[in-house]
């Protein structure tokens, strides 16, 4: 140990920040040091309002009492046990209630830590899958531009992320991209689902004649793209994208890590859509945030296709050491009953068409070329500044954070995904705070 190095308790400089600007960040940090329900506190003593569920995962809200009870009951009963050969009650009973939660043909679940971990397992499920019923050469990985399936090399590759190729280099091999379905030339300001776009997933068909249905294993996608700043199905796509894939024997991997839980008023935008992937990966709503966790849902055809060879031999092999992990599985318990008592999704379906008519308010607004909604999301996209893209968003950011409201921006586009239990009232002081800024933004 280096004993002769010195830390003060306000040295910023050790901890390299994820996804932040952090020579920005250090010169001006934002700490916010404690949460409860829909605000968050800052180190300042300011109350600021929670536009987005942290990262769009504390949907139930903060400093939920039966989550927090929860955790600190696991964890002095059973902290830890290992997930390999041993199991423990909990994580049994979680994907009980998650099976019992999801649609109908999803009955098993495999635990992980994050999204990202959820799509690798998916990816690697997909493939594996194929192979255990005699077709290895099922192999490719078809994803969509524009999409964000997390950081490892599995989702960046299916991901359609630009800076992710400039960054890392040429990523795996074997995989193919759809186009996106943001179509703002014909879709501007639509509320929900656009008209325009279904035909897009037919360019699956392209792919299917160039490559050959028999060397491609799976198409992942968002259901309603996130990340890359709300891009909504257009109305018919995924309906096309699910009868394609099927007739090709392609397995269709939804990936469900921001709409799952509530996000669209329902358990899953698969529910939502009923459109029935073979796969979901999900994650973050899954314990509201709490304690790190994800999941993969699979089908029995899935499962059952890896159940067979000699009994003492691993069937899938695959897994992590925090795979189920005690305390996240009392978190992730806690959080799917708080969901039901409170009745958070039907809160969040009752209570989007009155978000829908408040994020379009702000049309016409300074800079604002677009405006997209679904279920308790909103994004509002800005004109970029010539030859700075991104400043004109990030400048929203700061101010909104100056005005006590926490916002997320991607690009230049400003994404907005509320805890489900919100009010009416909250939506009014978020959208009040937000054209504030807007009005007075350069
Ligand atoms: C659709 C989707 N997939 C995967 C991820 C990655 O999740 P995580 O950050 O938990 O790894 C995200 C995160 O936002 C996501 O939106």
């Amino acid at each position: 140990m280096a004993s002769d190095r010195k830390s003060v308790p306000n040295d910023l400089s050790a901890f390299w920040m994820p996804f932040t600007a952090n020579r920005q960040f250090k010169k001006a940090p934002r700490m916010f040091v404690s949460a409860d329900g829909m605000y968050y506190t800052t180190a300042d003593g300011r109350k600021v309002l929670d536009g987005t569920a942290g990262l769009w995962c504390c949907n139930a809200g903060h400093n939920r009492p039966r989550i927090t009870e929860a955790v600190q009951k696991q964890v002095t009963e059973l902290d830890y046990a290992p997930a390999f050969q041993m199991g423990h009650p909990k994580a049994f009973e979680l994907a009980n209630a998650l099976r019992d939660m999801a649609p109908e043909p999803f009955e098993h679940v495999f635990f992980t830590n994050s999204g990202s971990e959820s799509v690798e397992t998916a990816l690697k499920i997909a493939i594996a899958y194929h192979r255990a019923r005699g077709e290895g050469s099922r192999t490719r990985l078809i994803g969509r531009e524009r999409g964000y399936h997390g950081v490892n090399f599995g989702g960046i590759s299916v991901g359609g992320i630009v800076n992710n190729r400039r960054h890392f280099g040429t990523l795996l091999t074997g995989v193919d991209h759809l186009p996106h379905t943001h179509l703002p030339e014909k879709n501007a300001f639509t509320r929900g689902q656009p008209e325009h776009g279904a035909e897009l997933a037919d360019e699956l068909e392209d792919i299917v004649a160039l490559h050959g249905a028999d060397t491609i294993a799976a198409v992942i996608v968002e259901p309603m793209a996130g990340s890359t700043g709300v891009l909504l199905p257009p109305k018919g796509y995924l309906e096309r994208l699910r009868e394609i894939t099927k007739r090709h024997g392609i397995l269709l991997i939804f990936d469900e890590v921001i709409t799952g839980f509530g996000r669209l008023g329902s358990s899953f935008a698969a529910e939502h859509f009923n459109v029935m992937p073979d796969m979901i990966t999900c994650a973050k709503g899954l314990t509201n945030g709490v304690i790190p966790m994800g999941a993969v849902l699979t089908t029995d055809a899935i499962h059952d296709a890896f159940m067979q060879g000699p009994e003492h031999m691993i069937e899938l092999f695959h897994g992590y050491t925090y795979s189920g992990n005690p305390v996240a599985s009392a978190a992730g318990l806690a959080t799917l009953e708080t969901y039901r008592e409170e009745g958070l999704f039907e809160n969040a379906a009752s209570l989007a068409p009155y978000w829908e008519d408040a994020v379009h308010s702000l049309k016409g607004l300074p800079h604002v070329i677009d405006i997209r909604n679904m279920g308790l999301i909103g994004a509002i996209e800005l004109e970029p500044i010539e030859g700075a893209p991104t400043k004109r968003a990030f400048q929203a950011f700061l101010d909104a954070y100056e005005k006590d409201l926490l916002i997320r921006t991607t690009g230049d586009i400003i994404a907005l995904s509320p805890p489900l239990m919100i009010s009416k009232g909250e939506i009014d002081e978020l959208f009040g705070k937000l054209s504030e800024v807007l009005k007075n933004l350069e």
